[in-house]
């Protein structure tokens, strides 16, 4: 099959969030950490009432709905997400009531979990079952999601809370590219849940920080290499229409732009003014090194402000959504764009899960009546996030510790209540005494 990628996105975002000035106040941090030091606006989170499964269930009913797929034509559905209810079972197999009823049973795929990776193995895969000889000629889907929440401190502003859903076909407007994709896999424990019982993760920030640096800059060398083995053409930053990453806070991608400017640079060194002294600078001896940082981000600004900011609204507004942040990021973009203007873009991605597996890959717009309806289907994103309530930071964290509490609690009936929800969305109603889930929807 030819032009294999994406043919169409949703977003599931929950309805509830917390300013992130009003955040700073409440933790008595000093004004500015969370907004300029981390560059986050706002962190969406969810009650008691809602769960992975119930994100899932409602990403993937919006994007059969809003883009009239019938449960018959999926041949593929698979779930990536780090945020974990009944541990043997999947929340692909939860997604099942959505093709169940309609005699769909043989649908390959079943959940992944890497950190924030998962949902790029959900895509990559369905990417390779189109390509593949088991193909049937039917859509696959991809769903990323997780609810990022972490214990009370300075993690906690970094979390957030959402799903994307992605058709994957032939003949699609966004194409991904053959033979350059860049992986980069090893073992660390920068960020991991070990304990089972809650569903905030063991993280170490700076090391977490490191890692992710250390996976960009192995992925985008990589990266250039491959292209430049399979096109005997030598690219750069100035190649790319659009470079988005991975976004555990808006800051961290900033610099990571700078980074890639870094690399650049490294590798052609010559007739860039003023940064002669960083020429003999090692990557692995720079990811913490201010001057370096103040000087890559400088030269990458307007780079910044054209090819990665435009990427960056859901994330400064709901905060890491893990799995799904990365293609929140593509959502964003896409939002902010006519298909003219994408016509024909080369969009660079950079996914990464702690502990640690990150993958850069690259995309071509191929203009088609797929990418209009994703275009105005998209239209009303920046709307969409402007209808969600805000909630105090108190209220907040009373959500939070609720969750805390009652995360595996069985029986269990969620007290929150669902007024303001988004129409559509899937909440929990109750679980049983044997652990089992129960929804409904608004
Ligand atoms: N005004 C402006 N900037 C400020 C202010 C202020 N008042 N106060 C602090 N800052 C800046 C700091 O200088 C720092 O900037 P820098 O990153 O350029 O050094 C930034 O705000 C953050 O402040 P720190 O003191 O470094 O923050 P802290 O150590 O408390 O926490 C961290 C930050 C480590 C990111 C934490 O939120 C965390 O652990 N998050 C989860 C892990 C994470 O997201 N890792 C990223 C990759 S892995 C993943 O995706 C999960």
């Amino acid at each position: 099959p030819k032009d294999v990628g994406i043919l169409a996105l949703e977003l599931y975002i929950p309805s509830s969030y917390v300013n992130q000035t009003e955040l700073e106040v409440h933790d008595g941090v000093s004004s500015g950490k969370y907004t300029i030091g981390l560059g986050q606006q706002n962190m969406g989170f969810c009650t008691d009432r809602e769960d992975i499964n119930s994100f899932c269930l409602t990403v993937v009913q919006k994007l059969m709905d809003n883009y009239k797929i019938k449960p018959q034509e999926v041949g593929r559905l698979e779930v990536g997400t780090e945020t974990i209810i009944d541990k043997s079972k999947s929340v692909k197999s939860v997604l099942m009531q959505l093709f169940e009823p309609h005699g769909v049973t043989d649908l390959e795929g079943i959940d992944t979990t890497n950190a924030c990776y998962g949902g790029t193995a959900a895509l990559l895969n369905s990417i390779a079952w189109i390509e593949s000889s088991s193909w049937n000629g039917r859509y696959a889907i991809a769903v990323a999601g997780d609810i990022a929440v972490y214990a009370k401190g300075s993690a906690r502003p970094t979390g957030g809370a959402g799903a994307v859903a992605m058709l994957i076909g032939p003949n699609a407007p966004l194409v991904f590219d053959r033979g350059v994709r860049a992986t980069y896999v090893k073992h660390a424990y920068d960020f991991y849940k070990p304990d089972l019982t809650s569903e905030y993760p063991v993280v170490d920030g700076k090391l977490s920080i490191q890692c992710y640096l250390n996976a960009l800059d192995q992925c985008y060398q990589l990266y250039k290499k491959k292209v430049a083995e399979k096109t005997q053409k030598k690219v750069n930053l100035s190649d790319f229409d659009a470079v988005l990453f991975h976004t555990p806070y808006c800051k961290l991608v900033q610099k990571s732009l700078g980074r890639l400017s870094l690399i650049d640079f490294l590798q052609n060194p010559n007739n860039v003014g003023g940064l002669e002294k960083f020429k003999n600078i090692k990557l692995e001896d720079s990811y913490f090194d201010r001057d370096v940082e103040k000087a890559f981000l400088d030269v990458s600004k307007q780079y910044f402000i054209d090819k990665t900011k435009p990427s960056l609204l859901v994330a400064s507004q709901v905060g890491n959504t893990y799995t799904s942040s990365l293609y929140g990021g593509l959502i964003s973009l896409l939002s902010t764009k006519s298909s003219r203007e994408l016509s024909g873009n080369k969009i660079v991605l950079f996914s990464y899960g702690s502990g640690l597996a990150a993958t850069m890959f690259s995309i071509t717009v191929k203009p088609n009546d797929a990418l209009n309806k994703i275009v105005s289907h998209l239209g009303s994103l920046k709307r969409h996030l402007e209808q969600r309530q805000k909630v105090d930071p108190m209220k907040f964290e009373k959500c939070l510790e609720l969750r805390q509490e009652t995360c595996h609690k069985a029986p269990y009936e969620p007290v929150s209540c669902v007024d303001g929800f988004f129409p559509g969305t899937y909440y929990l109603t109750k679980i049983d005494e044997m652990h089992r889930r129960f929804y409904q929807r608004v």
